[in-house]
């Protein structure tokens, strides 16, 4: 008999974007002349090509693979160091934080790495997530068995829910309770709002008072406008010593396709064992990536290191500029619509309020029936998404500019 992880059955029914994929598709077969003119700005997926400086760099590790003088097979599997050196340099360095380059590696995703960590950390912690949410970190979270069933809003027993409105900007206010893991995502998917720097202060405060570490995912930070917001988690005081922080090259250097990302976890990082004695967590997690992965492909991690150079710096700078010009399109077309709006500034989602007495879900299908747009419905990023719909600013300027007059018109 082969026994199954019964914490499967405990998932609901889909994974969020493919259910909007499914509710598509049968929109595409019953009404064709609808499918001709549908925009899609649901899921964040890039639409502009890869910059020139990274398909030259690609090019040229192609041709390195094709003699055996500079063929290489299996790579280090925590990431080549002339990635993880350009990374520390000028993510970090540059900036005066201190991360070394073997406290960075490299994976060929943020999904994945945000997944995969919890396979470090042991049955029992008390996890906090932000509701709305990224859903991966909570379904990762009931895959792995740290969590009861859903109730009838959906949300698990076990798992702290850490509300977000617009009250509280978004941000959430520090749990009551003690927590032992807090998934922070900043600037934020979906909400698109940021956190201060008081803001982060505070989390790194509990986290340093209660033995937590933060999970912070700064898949985003590319997209921050304003100098006096964090891009990392450890531009604050004390977060080396309580932070893991997650990063990724799909939206920035337009990687969804190429895949590339990385985990910083400096070496000062101690998680607890059962009896409490500090245990170091880069050990583990370099253990954990050297048995259960072989390293992102060499060509891969040549075309990360040029988003590095002069050239690939200002072609990222020109694929930022192009989303947040869409961001701005999209939130000014939402105000003139009458709706409220959050986000778009420093990040490249928008959060829209729906109109009184609509539900996410029946936005998202007057969007699709009536404008022919795909939205993301707040409800699937949580019970406290409800009420809201996400506009993701991928794509090209002349579907946005499109969207904008769609959402106009719509009555
Ligand atoms: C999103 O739309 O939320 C993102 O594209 C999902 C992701 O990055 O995996």
């Amino acid at each position: 008999m082969a026994y199954i992880n019964e914490n499967y059955l405990k998932l609901k029914a889909g994974y969020l974007f493919p259910e909007i994929a499914r509710r598509v598709k049968v929109f595409n077969e019953s009404n064709p002349e609808g499918a001709k003119r549908l925009i899609r700005c649901g899921i964040g997926d890039v639409t502009e090509p890869l910059p020139e400086a990274v398909r030259y760099a690609m090019h040229d590790a192609v041709d390195e693979q094709g003699v055996p003088e500079t063929f290489k097979g299996y790579g280090p599997e925590q990431g080549y160091d002339f990635l993880r050196n350009a990374i520390a340099d000028h993510d970090f360095k540059a900036r005066g934080l201190n991360v070394e380059p073997d406290e960075i590696f490299i994976s060929d995703g943020s999904k994945c790495d945000t997944g995969n960590i919890l396979d470090i950390f042991g049955a029992g912690n008390k996890i906090a997530i932000t509701d709305p949410v990224y859903p991966v970190y909570v379904d990762t979270n009931v895959m792995i068995g740290n969590t009861g069933d859903a109730n009838e809003n959906g949300a698990y027993e076990g798992l702290v829910y850490l509300k977000c409105n617009a009250e509280n900007g978004f941000v959430p206010e520090i749990p009551a309770e003690p927590v032992d893991l807090i998934y922070l995502c900043y600037p934020n998917n979906p909400t698109g709002a940021t956190a201060t720097r008081a803001q982060l202060e505070a989390w790194v405060a509990y986290a340093l008072k209660n033995k937590a570490i933060l999970l912070y995912d700064a898949a985003y930070e590319a997209f921050i406008q304003d100098p006096a917001i964090p891009r990392s988690i450890y531009e604050i005081e004390g977060a080396r010593d309580c932070a893991i922080e997650f990063r990724s090259f799909s939206k920035n250097g337009g990687f969804t396709g190429v895949r590339c990302a990385f985990i910083v976890i400096p070496k000062t990082l101690m998680g607890r064992k059962k009896d409490g004695t500090p245990q170091a967590i880069h050990p583990l997690w370099s253990r954990r990536h050297s048995t259960k992965f072989n390293g992102a492909s060499y060509i891969v991690q040549r075309g990360a290191a040029a988003l590095y150079t002069d050239e690939g710096k200002s072609q990222v700078r020109a694929l930022i500029e192009h989303y947040m010009g869409n961001a701005a399109l999209l939130v000014q077309a939402c105000k003139e619509a009458g709706l409220s709006v959050f986000g778009g500034i420093n990040a490249p989602y928008v959060w829209v309020g729906c109109p009184t007495g609509v539900t996410s879900w029946q936005m998202f299908d007057k969007m699709l029936n009536e404008a022919n747009v795909v939205i993301t419905p707040g409800a699937g990023f949580g019970s406290a998404g409800e009420g809201y719909f996400r506009i993701s600013a991928f794509n090209t300027r002349a579907n946005v500019e499109e969207v904008c007059r769609r959402i106009k018109a719509l009555q």
